[in-house]
């Protein structure tokens, strides 16, 4: 990674980062308020006054957002029956492309959807990790609940799908949680249902690192301290959403992407760092064996998958809030949802990442399709150099991190088709393929009770698919060759029909 020019300590975050020359300009925006500004001029944010915290907001982003073909925008809610104007929540942060790119610091615009994976994936090959900075103050600390003035239900909380039976103040939330034995600070995206003012919800799944953080305080009979930010700059609460490496904190990994560390404030109860410009931060404790039902609630697969079960709740210490906060929300259900994007390039990434420290070589693209949510449907391109390379790409896809949890599908494709092209994916499965000898399949793998079809021990079984052309037909040149327009043709025509071409 370049190395960032030298500024003055003195100056304000926003200067520093505009005195960067162009070329070594990373991420461009400050925190979610800024974000929001750029995508209002991008003409990607839609500002809705009036509906209502009870399933309006989160039925109204469904319909915006189900059938948008990557092209649904972010929506403002403002004026929520029975609270103040100027308490807003904020849904649909990463149903584009561009707000996704926007939010990584990566060019805007692509030809396929996988260049963008691409570009990222290159952005963190270069890329050093840089620790949060502590500041004396921020702007979370405007306002500071404690005591008999805790009340999570100050802010327009709402309850997100038609079935649910409660508010959820965490979807599109990082909730921290510190490794008792390390100075490893964790940021994940946990839902969090609220109970009443001073009780909250997390669910975390097994495996997941809040999740390992708790077990362990647990196992040794001790609370564990945690703070819940509803309301951050986009890029935490993308990268608390990837399934980023064990032991690396998703501060650091922020910093990196920005080219300067993240500010953050200590927070009063816990003492954690808090991003000085989070818009709503809850603290608390979670004790061993205080558990409360929790759900149902609308599924990331799109069901009503998970049993209501007793779980781990946080006793609520303190709420931190900005000036007019934002709320941000993320609920999910059947395809498309606004986080089909954000676990398609995240997560894909991070494959991308794994498959290369494996040292596998010619990985030319990896996507994890919006419509099989999160790894559920993972294409692969590679350029074939050897015969079983197509075989070791699936098996390390499926089984490394960023891919094992809840996938489905692997599919493995040649250079020629775009892997983030669905018609070409399956037109690969369906000429390229043998149902006998390319077909592997990997049983007891990590799943959890969010999968309608899990076993036993909530495990699942999963599928890998190899459409590549076999190896030896293609070293041969003999398998059958395909009807297309050659590069030459297509350029002359497009010459000679500028005007034809333009418009499709
Ligand atoms: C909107 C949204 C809600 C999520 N809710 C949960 C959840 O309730 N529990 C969970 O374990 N993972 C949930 N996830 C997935 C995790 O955020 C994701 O697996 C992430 O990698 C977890 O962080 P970790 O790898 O540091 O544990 C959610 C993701 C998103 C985008």
């Amino acid at each position: 990674m370049a190395r960032p020019e030298k500024v003055s300590a003195a100056q304000p975050q926003a200067v520093r980062q505009a005195h960067r020359p162009e070329g070594n300009r990373r991420v461009a925006y400050r925190g979610l308020r800024d974000w929001i500004e750029q995508v209002d001029k991008m003409g990607e944010l839609r500002r809705i006054n009036g509906a209502h915290w009870d399933r309006e907001m989160g039925a109204t982003t469904q319909m915006l957002t189900e059938s948008s073909k990557g092209k649904a925008p972010a929506i403002l809610f403002d004026e929520v029956p029975g609270y103040a104007k100027g308490f807003r929540t904020l849904y649909g942060q990463f149903s584009s492309i561009k707000r996704v790119a926007l939010t990584l610091g990566l060019p805007l615009e692509y030809e396929r959807k996988v260049d963008i994976v691409k570009a990222y994936h290159e952005r963190m090959q270069n890329m050093k990790v840089i620790k949060p900075k502590f500041v004396k103050s921020g702007p979370v600390l405007d306002q500071v609940l404690e005591g008999a003035d805790v009340d999570v239900l100050k802010f327009p909380v709402p309850i997100h799908h038609e079935l649910d039976q409660a508010r959820y103040i965490g979807t599109a939330d990082l909730v921290i949680t510190k490794d008792p034995d390390s100075d490893w600070y964790n940021l994940g995206a946990y839902r969090c249902q609220v109970y009443d003012g001073k009780t909250v919800g997390c669910q975390i799944t097994e495996g997941k690192h809040g999740r390992i953080h708790r077990d362990k305080y647990f196992e040794r009979g001790q609370s564990m301290k945690v703070a819940v930010v509803c309301g951050q700059d986009p890029l935490l609460y993308m990268l608390s959403a990837s399934p980023l490496p064990r032991g690396v904190s998703e501060y650091d990994f922020a910093g990196g992407l920005r080219g300067e560390p993240v500010e953050v404030v200590k927070g009063p109860y816990t003492g954690f760092p808090i991003p000085a410009d989070a818009e709503i931060v809850i603290e608390g404790e979670a004790v061993p064996g205080h558990v409360k039902p929790e759900g149902p609630f609308g599924e990331w697969m799109g069901y009503y998958s998970d049993d209501v079960v007793p779980r781990p709740y946080i006793d609520v210490k303190t709420v931190l809030y900005r000036d007019n906060p934002i709320l941000t929300c993320a609920p999910q259900h059947k395809p498309v949802d606004e986080t089909g994007l954000l676990k398609g390039i995240g997560g894909a990434a991070e494959i991308w990442q794994a498959l290369e420290a494996c040292g596998l070589p010619e990985i030319l693209g990896v996507w994890n399709h919006e419509g099989a949510p999160a790894t559920r449907f993972t294409a692969i391109q590679i350029r074939q150099r050897y015969p079983g390379h197509a075989r070791n790409v699936l098996h390390v896809a499926a089984n490394c991190a960023a891919g094992a949890y809840n996938g489905k599908w692997t599919v493995v494709v040649d250079e020629d088709i775009d892997c983030s092209d669905l018609d070409q994916v399956l037109w690969a499965m369906s000429t390229r393929f043998d149902p006998v000898t390319d077909i592997d399949i990997i049983q007891k793998a990590w799943s959890s009770g969010r999968d309608p079809m899990f076993l036993p021990g909530n495990f699942n079984n999963r599928i890998l698919i190899d459409a590549c052309i076999p190896y030896d037909r293609k070293a041969k040149g003999k398998f059958s060759t395909v009807v297309d327009v050659s590069p030459e043709l297509r350029a002359k025509l497009k010459a000679k029909f500028a005007k034809i071409f333009a418009s499709t």
